[in-house]
């Protein structure tokens, strides 16, 4: 018996010594390029420079009281001003509430799945806050098809779908287990500053869930703790309002 535990040992602690000489682990077991999933975000796709954010069209006190979540849209596009404006309110509220999160390097990241946006291919793209820009991460199906991206099939009619995205890993690192809740605030107030900043623009939508979780990992790298999906904010037309 004795004997029988010492072999067994000895096989385990030679398997792992053999695993530290790549090579003799190579010969055993051929080493595979690591999945897409698994990298980090293409930095190398092309990028689309957005207009000034559009104005607001209404006061909030005057949009505020008819808030209310949206599930149904008008095929109609959004402008890129438009589609602006919504990024760029999510993006300074996080980096006007939260600087120091900024400065440590952990800002959110914002994702824009989009549908019909004016003059920007079907596609998922990274906000960029500091250019005003979108960069392509990835495809996306549309039509049908695109409802294989989320649970409720209603957010792949939205226009666009604005992904709320944070490092959860970091976040624990600096503040301990309070980090993931204020990861989930942060995502909330960035959520509701993007809803907020459509419906001055007049449009409709909601917060929600956002894409299926595999949908980010595979084309955005998001594995949940590096890059972990927060919150979704889905936009569009009224579909009374597809004339607007
Ligand atoms: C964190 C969070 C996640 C949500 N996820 C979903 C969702 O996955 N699907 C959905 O239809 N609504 C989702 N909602 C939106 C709520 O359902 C919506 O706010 C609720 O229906 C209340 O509607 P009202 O805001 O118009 O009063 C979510 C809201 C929050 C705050």
């Amino acid at each position: 018996m004795t004997t029988t535990v010492d072999e067994d040992r000895y096989q385990l602690l030679d398997g792992l010594l053999a695993d530290t000489r790549l090579d003799a682990a190579a010969a055993r077991r051929p080493l595979r390029p690591a999945p897409a999933h698994l990298l980090t975000v293409s930095d190398q796709g092309p990028v689309i420079a957005l207009p000034d954010p559009a104005p607001p069209r209404a006061e909030l006190d005057d949009v505020l009281a008819d808030r209310v979540a949206v599930r149904d849209y008008a095929p109609t596009p959004l402008t890129t001003a438009e589609v602006s404006a919504i990024c760029a309110a999510a993006d300074l509220m996080d980096v006007e509430a939260w600087p120091r999160e900024q400065q440590a390097g952990l800002g959110l990241e914002l994702y824009l799945a989009a549908w019909r946006v004016d003059g920007v291919d079907t596609g998922l793209y990274r906000y960029l806050p500091e250019q005003r820009a979108l960069r392509r991460v990835a495809d996306l199906p549309s039509g049908a098809e695109a409802a294989e991206l989320v649970m409720q099939e209603e957010f792949a009619e939205a226009a666009a779908l604005l992904l709320i995205t944070g490092n959860l890993a970091g976040a624990i690192d600096r503040h301990g287990s309070h980090g993931h809740r204020l990861l989930l605030t942060r995502g909330g107030a960035a959520g509701h500053a993007a809803w907020l900043a459509a419906l001055r623009l007049r449009l409709v939508g909601t917060v929600f869930a956002g894409l299926l979780p595999h949908v980010l990992r595979e084309r955005a790298g998001a594995d949940g703790y590096h890059r972990a999906p927060l919150l979704a904010f889905a936009a569009g037309r009224a579909a009374a309002d597809a004339t607007a």
